[in-house]
């Protein structure tokens, strides 16, 4: 594996309850089971994948509201979990105010990207889980990304919401210069549903080679893993949905990515 730098993903859907931090946490913890070095990065003021990791929100030291707002260094703000090779840089509500407080600031939607340089030598994978709308924290998460990973609910049609954040992206290559590729994965998806084929069909025609083969189900587990404080592929490895994520992992890193739109 070397010292390239890492590999940068973005979990990231502007709706809620998509399956992003299930998708990151898992994500993570698989990566780090085949062994890559892998750096979780909580940007969500909700700090779930804090907690999914097993982390206390009203224990922690320094956040990265301090790293963003300059006040700590990346490295001693990066926490080491008690999963092999996974280390977390943490999150707690701290970080609702740094859209506002960052706001002002010159490179605004770059500090992310400048704040992670030291450490990307460290990391095979670095994955953000973002927070569930497009403003300033989601654009430093994109601009320093190598990509962008979707999940889709099979519960809802995601036309209505897609178009839009692909728009988005667009933008932000040509006006931030940001450089990523995107997939899309389905999550929660129930077999015996209408709903779900219907919403897999549509996504797989219209996306072609970015929405990935690999489909998470629908799992009570999975719901459950969070309030362990383990990631679902820990917490019950033979679930399909964990197995799932591990083929995803798997899928994920054998694609070769482009960057150009
Ligand atoms: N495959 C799954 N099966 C069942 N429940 C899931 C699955 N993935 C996520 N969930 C649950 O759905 C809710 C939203 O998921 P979450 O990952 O927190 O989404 P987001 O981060 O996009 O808001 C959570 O309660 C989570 O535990
Ligand atoms: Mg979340």
């Amino acid at each position: 594996m070397g010292r390239e730098p890492a590999l940068i993903i973005s979990v990231l859907n502007n709706k809620g309850g998509t399956g992003k931090t299930t998708t990151s946490v898992n994500l993570a913890a698989a990566a780090s089971l085949e062994g890559r070095r892998t750096l979780l990065i909580d940007l969500d003021p909700q700090g779930n994948s804090t907690t999914g990791v097993g982390f206390e929100k009203a224990t922690l030291g320094s956040t990265i509201y301090n790293v963003l707002s300059q006040t700590r260094k990346i490295q001693e703000t990066i926490i080491s979990t008690k999963f092999n090779g996974l280390s977390l840089l943490p999150s707690n509500l701290d970080l609702a105010s740094a859209e506002v407080e960052l706001s002002s600031t010159p490179g605004r939607e770059y500090i992310l990207r400048e704040a992670l340089a030291p450490v990307k030598q460290d990391y095979d994978n670095i994955i953000i889980d973002c927070p569930p709308n497009i403003g300033l924290l989601t654009l430093n998460a994109l601009v320093a990304s190598d990509l962008v990973l979707i999940p889709v609910q099979c519960e809802f049609y995601p036309m209505e919401g897609l178009p839009t954040l692909i728009k988005v992206m667009d933008v932000v290559k040509s006006r931030l210069k940001a450089q990523f590729d995107f997939r899309i994965v389905l999550t929660m998806y129930d077999a015996r549903t209408a709903l779900s084929r219907r919403v897999q069909s549509q996504v797989w025609n219209t996306f072609g080679e970015r929405a990935l083969k690999t489909v998470i189900p629908r799992s009570v587990r999975m719901a459950e893993a969070p309030s362990k404080g383990l990631p679902g592929i820990v917490y019950r490895p033979r679930n399909p949905a964990a197995e799932r994520y591990k083929t995803l992992t798997k899928e994920l890193f054998r694609i070769p990515l482009t960057t150009e739109a």
